[in-house]
C-alpha cells in the first residue's frame, strides 16, 4: 500500500534501540530520509544508518533541554517524528520501597524525555507533520514492580497524547498526533527475560501466544505517520500487545 512518505524526513528518538533501529528501517523501506538519534549507543546507530539510504545520525540526551533543543535544530526541517526512546528500570520494586530517585529518573526519561521532543518537534514543524509517541500497555493496565514507568506511559498515552492532538491543530490544521503501546517485544530492554516460562505467563491474557517483534511495533508507528493510511486518525493509541486484556494478579 502506498503511505505517501516518499521522500519525507523522519527523526526516531531511540533509533539505536531495538524497536527504535526497526523503526528507522520502516521509515527507509518507505523511501524516507531518516534521522536516527541515539544517547549512548553512537555505534549502534551508525550501524543502523549505515544499512540505509540517505541516513544520518544524531545525538542527545532527551532528559536535557538545551540537548534535545540543539538536537531538533540540527534534524529540522523534519515531516514526521517518531518518539520511540525510553527506558524500563528492570529491577521489580514495590511502591513502599520505590527511592524517589528512581521515580524521578524513570518519569524524566520517559515522560519528560517525550514532552521536549514533541516541543522540539512541533516548534519547527513543517507542512502538515506526523508526530507518534510510544507508550506501552503498562501504561494502560500497570505494571506491578514498576509504577514510576506505567505512570509516565500513563501520562505519555492519555494527558500528553490528548492535549496534543488538539493543540497541533493550531500551527498546522493537518498535523496528527498518534501513539502506539506496545507490550513484551523482544530487544535490548527485554533481553534474556522473555524465555518460554515468561511468554507463558505474560500471555495468559492474550489472545496470540507470542512476543511482538520490533518490526510488529514499527509497522504501526509508519502506518501511523502515513498521511494515506491515517490521514484522518489522530489522538489514538494502537496496542501492539496479541490482543492483550490485562493483567492475571493472583495465581
Ligand atoms: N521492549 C519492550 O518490551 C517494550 C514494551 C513496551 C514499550 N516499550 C517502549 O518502546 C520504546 C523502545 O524500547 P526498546 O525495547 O527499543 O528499548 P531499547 O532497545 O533499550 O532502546 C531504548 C532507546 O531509548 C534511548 N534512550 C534511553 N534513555 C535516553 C535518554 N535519556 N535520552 C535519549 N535517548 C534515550 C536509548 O538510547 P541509547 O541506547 O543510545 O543510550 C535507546 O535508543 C521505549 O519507549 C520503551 O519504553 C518497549
Amino acid at each position: 500500500m502506498e503511505t505517501g512518505l516518499a521522500g519525507q524526513r523522519i527523526l526516531v528518538t531511540g533509533g539505536s534501540g531495538g524497536i527504535g533501529a526497526a523503526c528507522a528501517r520502516a521509515f527507509a523501506a518507505e523511501g524516507c530520509r531518516v534521522v536516527v538519534h541515539y544517547h549512548r549507543g553512537r555505534d549502534r546507530a551508525e550501524a543502523v544508518a549505515a544499512e540505509l539510504p540517505d541516513a544520518t545520525v544524531a545525538g542527545a540526551d532527551l532528559t536535557d533541554e538545551a540537548q534535545v533543543e540543539a538536537l531538533f535544530d540540527r534534524a529540522a526541517p523534519l515531516d514526521v517524528c517518531a518518539a520511540v526512546a525510553g527506558v524500563w528500570p528492570s529491577e521489580d520494586v514495590p511502591v513502599w520501597e520505590l527511592p524517589l530517585e528512581r521515580w524521578r529518573a524513570t518519569i524524566d526519561a520517559n515522560l519528560t524525555a517525550t514532552f521536549l521532543t514533541a516541543r522540539g518537534f512541533l516548534r519547527r514543524l513543517r507542512g502538515d507533520g506526523s508526530l507518534v509517541l510510544v507508550g506501552s500497555t503498562a501504561g494502560l493496565f500497570g505494571e506491578a514492580g514498576h509504577a514510576d514507568y506505567a505512570a509516565a506511559k500513563s501520562a505519555v498515552l492519555h494527558g500528553l497524547l490528548l492535549s496534543l492532538k488538539n493543540e497541533v491543530v493550531r500551527i498546522a490544521p493537518r498535523a496528527r498526533v498518534n501513539a502506539v503501546a506496545p507490550g513484551w517485544t523482544e530487544s535490548p530492554m527485554t533481553r534474556g527475560l522473555v524465555d518460554e516460562e515468561r511468554v507463558r505467563a505474560i500471555s495468559r491474557t492474550m489472545a496470540l501466544r507470542k512476543v511482538a517483534s520490533p518490526e510488529d511495533v514499527a509497522a504501526q508507528v509508519v502506518a501511523l505517520a502515513s498521511p494515506v493510511v491515517s490521514g484522518h486518525v489522530t489522538g489514538q493509541i494502537v496496542t501492539v500487545a496479541g490482543g492483550m486484556e490485562g493483567r492475571v494478579v493472583h495465581e
